[in-house]
């Protein structure tokens, strides 16, 4: 395993895209949506750099990325949450061909929200196949399978206080 980026950074800029957020949302009232499980870690941290009034909640979602590549996002849980009207935020950990994301885009819409920011810490724009704007991103990082901070490989490593990349990838 090395470290590809250490806690310290991570921190500062998770403070500073709590602070854009604080800013981006004064007198609002914006729905966190945090996506499971890879995004437990920078949500907590991100949360305690938030001053202004949140909600909270989660979806969980699950893509075959494994084998074939397919592409294929299923929805394992949903928001509880009604979001119509309401400002919301999407917090991912990783942002990489970009379906999971469009997959919940998709979704959300429906039910109409008021405005709609993603908010990644990390993007491997490299892999992208489809097109997503980032409203609040941490970290462009190259095409390397990283873990950590609550990204795993095989549910692995998620509680390292690092964002690393394992050895013989
Ligand atoms: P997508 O390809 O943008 O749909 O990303 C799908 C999901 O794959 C992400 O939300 C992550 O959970 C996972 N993922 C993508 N790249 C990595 C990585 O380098 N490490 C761990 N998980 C990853
Ligand atoms: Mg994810």
């Amino acid at each position: 395993m090395h470290i590809l980026i250490k806690q310290e950074t991570i921190l500062r800029q998770v403070q500073e895209i709590g602070q854009r957020i604080n800013g981006d949302y004064q007198n609002k009232n914006p729905v966190i949506i945090g996506v499971l499980k890879g995004s437990f870690m920078f949500l907590s941290d991100l949360l305690k750099a938030v001053d202004i009034p949140v909600e909270v909640d989660f979806v969980s979602v699950s893509s075959y990325n494994g084998k074939e590549s397919s592409g294929e996002v299923e929805l394992v849980q949903d928001i509880s949450s009604d979001i119509t009207d309401r400002d919301i935020i999407i917090v991912e950990d990783i942002i990489d061909t970009g379906r999971t994301l469009r997959f919940l885009l998709d979704r959300f819409s429906v039910s109409k929200p008021r405005s709609v920011a993603v908010c990644s810490l990390l993007n491997k724009q490299d892999d992208r196949q489809v097109d997503i704007h980032i409203t609040y991103l941490g970290f462009n990082i190259p095409s390397v399978f990283v873990v950590g901070y609550g990204l795993d490989q095989s549910n692995k490593y998620r509680n390292l206080n690092f964002i690393g990349v394992a050895n013989g990838k």
